[in-house]
């Protein structure tokens, strides 16, 4: 993590704008993200948050506007997409891993394949990886004889091994078991502290506050808050980011709104403590063993 960003810009995106058909999804991101530095991206499901995140590595293609990845204009017709691909790591909600292939074929293939490593030195890179997320005993295993955390952490574990600038994660947590979502926050958050440049998608708001640098609150296809994490999740200027907040921390609370509350009753069924549970730091536990979260789908 990045306390001054100092470091060069690894992620330029001006005047962005992705339509499919008449659905237009994006409408005019600007969002740089430096060397070195971990943006969080949360909002509200069908914001555009995927879209935002595949326009990097152009999975999505963008309708109008720039987007540079190491100072490669990804909409360039002519760039070579997959050469700036293999300098980003991408990591999904799905862990997408080969079924038929163990742990250390999943993590050796594309170096092979693609970086044209030879099978001894992708190896050694697999192991130290494997290492890194906890996984090496397990080296040998297929994905199905994981968890999901596992195999996740191993997915992780892939994407390093391509030796990325950059790392994209799109709700990494989003399909675990709660009790697994801790393992694979742990290995992201040691990512960051080493030092990688990431942009994370995530509905883990203890994460995006204590390992985010910035925090990027997005809705309808706008970037509506972007500023230093815990500004942001702790005290957002915006109210549609404070609605989004209040709905993401607190789930199974009935929309006041909906029942036409006044304000007055509002703090008196939720007074300020119980709406900042989980957010202060040294507060209560919720943060601390397992951040809030809420699934999009
Ligand atoms: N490949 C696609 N084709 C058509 N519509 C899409 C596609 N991907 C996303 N969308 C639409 O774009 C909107 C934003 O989706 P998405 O970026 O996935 O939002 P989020 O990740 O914030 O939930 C949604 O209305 C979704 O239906
Ligand atoms: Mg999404």
């Amino acid at each position: 993590m990045a306390s001054t960003i100092t470091g060069r810009p690894v992620v330029q995106i001006t005047g962005l704008h992705k339509a499919f058909g008449d659905n237009h999804v994006l409408k005019g991101i600007d969002l740089t993200i430096h060397e070195r530095e971990v943006v969080c991206v949360i909002g509200p499901s069908g914001s555009g948050k995927s879209t935002l995140l595949r326009c990097v590595n152009l999975l999505e293609r963008p309708t109008v506007g720039s987007v540079q990845v190491l100072g490669v204009e990804m909409t360039d017709r002519d760039v070579n997409i997959d050469k700036v691909r293999t300098h980003v790591g991408m990591v999904f909600q799905q862990f997408n891993l080969f079924p038929h292939k163990t742990v250390l074929g999943n993590l050796v293939l594309a170096q092979v394949k693609v970086l044209k490593r030879s099978t001894e030195e992708a190896t050694a890179i697999a192991l130290r990886n494997l290492e890194q997320v906890g996984l090496a005993e397990r080296q040998a295993a297929y994905p199905s004889q994981l968890s999901g955390g596992q195999q996740q952490r191993v997915a992780i574990a892939r994407a390093l091994s391509m030796d990325p600038k950059l790392m994209l994660f799109d709700e990494p947590t989003s399909a675990l078991d709660p009790e697994l979502v801790g393992d694979v926050l742990a290995v992201m958050r040691d990512l960051a502290q080493a030092g990688m440049t990431m942009m994370v998608v995530t509905h883990e708001m203890a994460f995006a506050r204590d390992v985010g640098d910035r925090v990027v609150f997005m809705d309808d296809g706008m970037i509506v808050e972007d500023g230093p994490a815990a500004q942001v999740i702790t005290n957002p200027r915006t109210e549609r980011a404070r609605v989004f907040l209040h709905r993401v921390l607190h789930p199974t609370e009935v929309d006041d709104a909906e029942l036409g509350q006044t304000d007055e009753i509002r703090a008196q069924a939720h007074p300020p403590a119980q709406r900042s549970r989980g957010l202060l730091p040294g507060g209560h536990g919720d943060a601390a063993v397992g951040p809030l979260k809420h699934k999009d789908h």
